[in-house]
């Protein structure tokens, strides 16, 4: 019960294959209250359904595009939980069409839309619950080696990756001042809806596993352990940090 006594928020979550549904079910089970997002009705409706039977989570709806629906969760948020503890920040897109081929190929919309809901909305929506962020709060992204290396295929995603980082380390020197740590969790590939948009997932999740040191399979599973670590109060001295889950892949060379 790592959590007791702490309520956060979960966004966003699409079926019980998300990274965001296996963190907001660990968390719900070390003890905190979750809030669960999806991005529309639709997707509020799979996470009803997951919620369903769990007192302490609750559905909410948000698109990280859309600023009236951003207040609107804020109030909403504010009025079930009066402050909270910690937000996970579970979300990207991108066109399919630029996530796969040439990078040099990505048009400016597809750049605009992929950087807008997958960095920028971390920003927007740190300083949206910043005043209703408790002091000692947590904050973490998801984020993907494609930031760093060049990737087949990850390409503009990288890119937003890159930008989604860069503004982790940000927030966490302005947040830092009240005691909000801001961290980015980084797993290496795995079967979901969103990762499924990216040529060759399949292929890049074989690759890995073999080449990684640790020579088993990870998942979900291993990306919620190292979430529940940053919420708690055991990571209470560790900010602006990528941490990998990867059974080690980005340290091999050859
Ligand atoms: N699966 C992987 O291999 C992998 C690896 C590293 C990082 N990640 C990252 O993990 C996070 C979660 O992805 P996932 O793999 O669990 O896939 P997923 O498809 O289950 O989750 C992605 C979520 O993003 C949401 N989203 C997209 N646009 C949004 C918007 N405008 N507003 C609000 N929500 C929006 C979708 O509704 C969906 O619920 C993403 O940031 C992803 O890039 C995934």
């Amino acid at each position: 019960m790592l959590l007791k006594g702490k309520k956060g928020l979960v966004l966003s979550v699409t079926n019980e294959n998300s990274i965001g549904w296996a963190i907001a079910d660990a968390a719900a089970n070390h003890g905190a209250e979750v809030g669960v997002g999806g991005q529309n009705d639709k997707m509020r409706g799979r996470v009803e359904a997951l919620t369903e039977g769990r007192p302490n989570m609750k559905a909410f709806t948000v698109d990280f595009q859309i600023d009236e629906q951003i207040e609107a969760l804020v109030e909403e948020v504010k009025k079930t939980y009066g402050g909270i503890d910690f937000f996970v920040h579970s979300a990207a897109f991108a066109n399919r069409d630029d996530l796969s081929g040439r990078f040099i190929d990505t048009s400016r919309d597809g750049f605009k839309l992929a950087l807008d809901i997958s960095a920028y909305s971390l920003v927007r929506m740190c300083k949206a619950l910043e005043p209703i962020m408790n002091e000692e709060g947590s904050v973490m992204a998801l984020s993907y080696l494609g930031s760093v290396r060049a990737v087949s295929n990850y390409n503009v995603m990288g890119v937003a990756k890159a930008a989604l980082e860069a503004s982790v380390r940000y927030l966490a020197a302005d947040l830092g001042v009240k005691g909000i740590r801001v961290n980015t969790l980084s797993p290496g590939p795995i079967n979901t809806v969103a990762a499924r948009g990216v040529k060759g997932l399949t292929e890049m999740i074989d690759y890995v596993h073999e080449r990684s040191p640790l020579k088993r399979r990870f998942g979900q599973e291993e990306v919620a352990g190292s979430a529940i670590y940053l919420m708690s109060d055991l990571s209470k001295g560790v900010t602006g940090q990528v941490i990998y889950i990867d059974n080690g892949y980005n340290i091999v060379g050859m």
